[in-house]
């Protein structure tokens, strides 16, 4: 079955160091488009196929504030107008050779692109990632590969209960499935919560709070906005502490689909603990290493080539079972259809609510949080 993509929505492009004077390129929801900044530092998105024959413009250079073509020379204003025939006497390009020019937001660190209607394009409507820029907290950050449907990868992020066995050793804990799971809709904001108090630590949360012993309180809260950008508050803390006494960090997720079995995903590790300590990064580094890309990458792509074994790419075209576990994974992708139900409009505001340094206790909810189910 042909998957759709929500139109009206931005959609994480890159990183903010990930765009530089360089031409560089990415596949978004099926279209190949050209980044880079002009000499002002501004971020750039065109298409990235010539007119002429298609040629990948990434490949060509950039010459005096122009994209010059690499096959036969055609060159291309910021605006996306050719500018410069080499080929014409007088230099003229034909009025149709002319690249399509996308917007393009740069806020918190990423970099966030808008392929839908011009007019429905809203900066203000983007999630809150603004921890990214707080001065107290560092950041470790990258972008990986998954060759995977994106939803695949939203289920896994949305429904940590895989943590146990996906992540022995590392992330998992028996606290986890012996812990509660509420998730909450807050508009078109789902959050997946779970609390589990009194119990064994994650091992690398343990490790990065000082190798500590003793029984924890542990919390897991994920908030996630269409089409699939998600933020996890993730901590520890002594049982009966508030989370300001324990350790914990924020966890980005935001995945963008290249097409339908290969996700772009942007992940990011902030936290204040440590901040100044290099060897604090380093581990934060070598722990999304192992969890994400040795663990969860290699399940969720196995996942996929089963699906296509029976001729499918998500999990909603085969008869599959739902478990409690999966209600945070069901409420986005109720969210997610409706919206693409409604796909001539632009995903509405997310509810940017307090995240963790407004919570006063470990536990704390917000006057409207909205349960719609509760495990
Ligand atoms: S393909 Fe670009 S100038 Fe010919
Ligand atoms: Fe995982």
């Amino acid at each position: 079955m042909t998957k759709q993509f929500l139109k009206n929505a931005w959609y994480c492009a890159a990183w903010s160091t990930e765009i530089t004077r360089n031409l560089f390129h990415r596949v978004i929801i099926g279209r190949d488009i050209l980044l880079f900044r002009d000499g002002q530092g501004d971020a750039i998105a065109l298409n990235n196929f010539c007119p002429h024959r298609s040629a990948p413009l990434h490949l060509g250079r950039i010459i005096d504030e122009q994209i010059q073509c690499p096959y036969h020379g055609l060159r291309f204003a910021t605006d996306g107008t050719c500018v410069h025939n080499p080929h014409h006497r007088d230099g003229v390009a034909p009025d149709s050779a002319r690249l399509e020019r996308y917007p393009l937001v740069e806020k918190d660190d990423l970099i966030w692109i808008w392929m839908g209607d011009l007019q429905l394009a809203d900066p203000t409507a983007l999630p809150d990632f603004g921890c990214h820029t707080n001065p107290a907290m560092a950041r470790v950050s990258g972008t990986i590969t998954i060759d995977a449907y994106y939803e695949l990868i939203t289920d896994n992020l949305l429904d940590l209960s895989h943590v146990e066995f996906v992540h022995a050793g590392i992330l998992g804990s028996s606290a986890v499935s012996r812990g509660s799971h509420e998730v909450i809709q807050d508009g078109t904001t789902v959050w997946s919560n779970r609390w589990c108090p009194n119990g064994e630590a994650p091992p690398a949360l343990a490790k990065a709070f000082g190798d500590y012993k003793d029984a924890v309180d542990h919390w897991l809260y994920m908030r996630w906005d269409a089409p699939a950008s998600m933020l996890l508050d993730v901590g520890i803390t002594p049982v009966g502490g508030t989370r300001r006494d324990g350790w914990w960090v924020y966890g980005t997720d935001i995945l963008t689909p290249a097409d339908e079995t290969t996700t772009h995903y942007f992940w990011g590790i902030t936290y204040e603990y440590g901040k100044n300590d290099p060897a604090v990064a380093a581990a934060h580094e070598k722990a999304v290493q192992r969890a994400f890309v040795q663990q969860d990458k290699p399940i969720i792509e196995a996942q996929q080539r089963a699906l296509q074994l029976r001729n499918a790419t998500d999990i909603d075209e085969v008869k599959s079972i739902w478990l409690d576990t999966d209600a945070g994974p069901k409420r986005a992708r109720l969210v997610l259809n409706k919206l693409l139900r409604d796909g001539q409009n632009a995903v509405p505001q997310p509810r940017n609510r307090p995240l963790h340094d407004q919570r006063e206790t470990a536990d704390a909810k917000d006057q409207q949080d909205r349960v719609v189910s509760c495990v």
